[in-house]
């Protein structure tokens, strides 16, 4: 069985936006500078469908997740539009062409017709919850892993019921002070968590987990 994996950016103090995230600023105030480690290297840079950039330790890592990858989990928070119906003419906050260049499923209590973007991206919107999200993920992954974006809540619900085979968060050397809390509502048993690996680079460290069943 391929793994469900979660590869996230968050601050020091924890927290994956800045407070309030909103049209103007998705990631909420100051949160743009959680992935400011990714701008300049040249694995997103490509995704984005932009020339050039660095290549180095980071770069390998966002890499490495990317090839691994064969569908995406996130909800409606980070695909963005607002709560309630869906406004028809929002397809995401990522412009015609999307990063993501393979199927995505979006976590949403309103149902709405996959849309299919340029470049590879269709996003599938699943009202029928996250093992629900995960199974048609799977199915259409390719035999590779199905990656848990975003946000919180869904990482949380993910958690929770105890389907996250590894988890990568990248900490950004920045606090926050308030925002978007990835760690939060797991209740109050402890999830113990062998670590796989430590990366650092100057510009953010790589931490990867594996939850201990
Ligand atoms: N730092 C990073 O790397 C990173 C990565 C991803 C996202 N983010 C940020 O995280 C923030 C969003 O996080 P979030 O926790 O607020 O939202 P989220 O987890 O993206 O989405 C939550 C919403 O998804 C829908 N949903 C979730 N689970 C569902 C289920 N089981 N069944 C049906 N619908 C379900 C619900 O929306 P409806 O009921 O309205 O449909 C819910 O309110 C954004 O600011 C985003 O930019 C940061």
């Amino acid at each position: 069985m391929t793994k469900l994996t979660l590869d996230i950016t968050m601050s020091l103090d924890g927290f994956i936006a800045g407070h309030t995230p909103r049209a103007e600023q998705p990631l909420g105030d100051g949160g743009e500078r959680l992935h400011e480690w990714m701008y300049g290297l040249e694995a997103f840079r490509k995704r984005h469908g932009q020339v050039g950039g660095t290549t180095n330790r980071d770069a390998e890592i966002i890499e490495e997740s990317l090839a691994g990858t064969g569908a995406v989990i996130m909800g409606r928070g980070m695909f963005g539009g607002g709560d309630g119906p869906w406004d028809e003419s929002w397809k995401g906050w990522w412009g015609d062409e999307p990063p993501f260049r393979q199927p995505v499923f979006v976590l949403t209590h309103h149902p709405r017709e996959p849309l299919v973007m340029q470049g590879g991206t269709t996003f599938n919107f699943v009202t029928d919850g996250i093992g629900s999200a995960l199974e048609q993920a799977r199915s259409v992954a390719a035999g590779k892993n199905v990656a848990v974006g975003g946000g919180a809540n869904v990482v949380q619900q993910y958690l929770r019921a105890g389907l996250l085979d590894e988890l990568q968060v990248h900490v950004a050397p920045l606090l926050l002070g308030q925002g978007v809390r990835l760690f939060d509502h797991l209740g109050t048993d402890p999830t113990e968590l062998e670590v796989i690996r430590v990366v650092e680079s100057p510009a953010v460290t790589h931490l990867k987990y594996r939850p201990v069943r």
